[in-house]
């Protein structure tokens, strides 16, 4: 038998010959599958399940967040470990995505032309930081990072400090009042293992690091605030006792 095409239906000659209906309809098409797969997200308990440990950043860790956005330190780092193999096996625990609700913006990026950091945190030592920040080839000779040595002399601008907690508690953070009211007192306590409010900032921060970091005490530098931030990147939850069934909840 020769082989005759099959006639193209009626169905299929209306879609195909009327570009805007079947633009149409691809549309249509798509959104149903984008609903299904989107729309539960919203109103399911489970989508981000609380895990203990996390906690929203201590401000000066905020600060030191906002330095690391300004300088475009995401352009070459992830903060995203997949639950991959290789990756677990280099950067430790894949990343939970409780481990960065409290991110606005999150930092998970797409370009690794350097390490994933979302575990960097206590991995080295404050003056590994700021060595390595300071001139990156100190520490890693083959390294192509770019040197960030003015952070040392930066003087840390938190003027803002108060209104950035304040943008957070509205987007949905739980920073309590009080929280926002000591911003300042917060910031300049943890910098300072002697200070008086120490006590205060573990009880709103539990687990947080107090120390001079950049181990300059005179002043508060952006490198203060950029190390603490980074010290804390991966090490809220405790992977020695975390068990993903136990967290689930309500599934
Ligand atoms: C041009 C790309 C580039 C930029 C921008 C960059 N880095 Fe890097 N970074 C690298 C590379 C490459 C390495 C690996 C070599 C090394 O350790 O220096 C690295 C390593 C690191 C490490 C050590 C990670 C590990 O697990 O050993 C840290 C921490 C780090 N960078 C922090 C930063 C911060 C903070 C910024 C922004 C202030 C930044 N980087 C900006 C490329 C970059």
């Amino acid at each position: 038998m020769a082989d005759t095409p099959q006639k193209p239906s009626f169905h299929q000659k209306f879609f195909e010959k009327n570009s805007l209906i079947l633009t149409l309809g691809v549309v249509v098409t798509i959104s149903i599958g984008g609903i299904v797969e989107i729309a539960p997200l919203f109103y399911l308990n489970s989508t981000i399940e609380e895990v203990e440990g996390v906690r929203p950043y201590t401000p000066l860790e905020l600060m030191g967040r906002q330095i690391y956005m300004r300088e475009g330190c995401y352009n070459c780092h992830s903060q995203m470990i997949r639950p991959l193999r290789d990756e677990v096996e280099r950067y430790g625990h894949y990343s939970l995505a409780a481990e960065s609700m409290y991110d606005r913006p999150f930092q998970w990026g797409s370009k690794r032309t350097g390490p994933d950091l979302a575990r960097v945190g206590g991995r080295y030592s404050d003056e590994w930081h700021r060595d390595h920040l300071i001139h990156p080839q100190s520490v890693v000779p083959e390294s192509i990072m770019p040197p960030y040595a003015f952070l040392q002399d930066a003087v840390l601008d938190y003027s803002t400090i108060t209104a950035h907690l304040r943008v957070n508690q509205f987007l949905g953070v739980p920073y309590s009042d009080e929280a926002v009211e000591n911003a300042v007192a917060d910031l300049e306590a943890q910098v300072d293992e002697f200070s008086s409010g120490y006590d205060d900032l573990i009880a709103r921060y539990p687990g947080a690091q107090i120390r001079n970091f950049d181990g300059n005490a005179e002043v508060i530098t952006e490198m203060d605030a950029l190390i603490a931030y980074l010290q804390v990147l991966g090490t809220m939850v405790d992977f020695s006792t975390y068990s993903p069934d136990a967290e689930a909840n309500q599934r």
